[in-house]
């Protein structure tokens, strides 16, 4: 069943989103990623569909900031209401961690959003992460994370209107050797 979970990019994502009970879930199994320590460098954080053209309005005014032009402000714009549901992914890595170091934090936050993934594709919803230049801008960031945390990507997630399919095609053969190398 998850190996044949692929990515649904907004374009191909209809309503419903998922309720707040189904984002509880899915965060849910986001625990489930190994954490060394149980620092929990993570969170995420729901955009509801009221909360949305004030979204808008951010990624209208980083586009701006950026020199975009007036076409490439409004699909930043547009871009807030993509995808039936939104979340933030909010990462929170410590330095200096005893025993528990950055990139393990990391990686603990990946499999966070991997097994947040997961949880709506057992669902039955599509998903993306997606980051995009928003993530980095100053105000999104400032609007979403507190000191010392990163806006590292968005989800968006709705009824997968066709069929998720795999952008390439699976080399598992290479994904494993043995030690030594014969
Ligand atoms: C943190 C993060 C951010 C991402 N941002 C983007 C993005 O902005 N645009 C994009 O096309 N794919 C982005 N991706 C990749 C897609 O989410 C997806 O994994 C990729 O298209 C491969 O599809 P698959 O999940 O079906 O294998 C991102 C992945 C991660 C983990």
């Amino acid at each position: 069943m998850l190996a044949v979970r692929y990515s649904v990019g907004p374009k191909y994502l209809a309503p419903p989103a998922p309720t707040a009970t189904q984002w509880q879930q899915a965060a849910h199994l986001a625990l489930r990623a190994p954490d060394h320590g149980g620092l929990h460098p993570f969170r995420f954080v729901i955009v509801d569909d009221e909360q949305r053209p004030a979204l808008s309005e951010l990624f209208a005014q980083d586009a701006i900031r950026r020199g975009h032009t007036a076409g490439e402000v409004d699909k930043a714009r547009a871009r807030a209401f993509n995808g039936p549901g939104l979340a933030a992914l909010v990462g929170r890595v410590r330095e200096g961690v005893v025993d528990v170091p950055v990139h393990e934090q990391w990686l603990c936050i990946g499999a966070a959003l991997m097994n947040f993934l997961n949880a709506l594709h057992l669902m039955g919803f599509g998903a993306k992460a997606l980051s995009g230049a928003s993530v980095s801008d100053p105000t999104i960031r400032t609007a979403f994370c507190a000191d010392g945390e990163t806006l590292v990507s968005w989800v968006v997630a709705g009824r997968p209107m066709r069929a998720a399919h795999p952008k390439r095609v699976d080399a598992v053969s290479r994904l494993i050797d043995h030690w030594p190398p014969r």
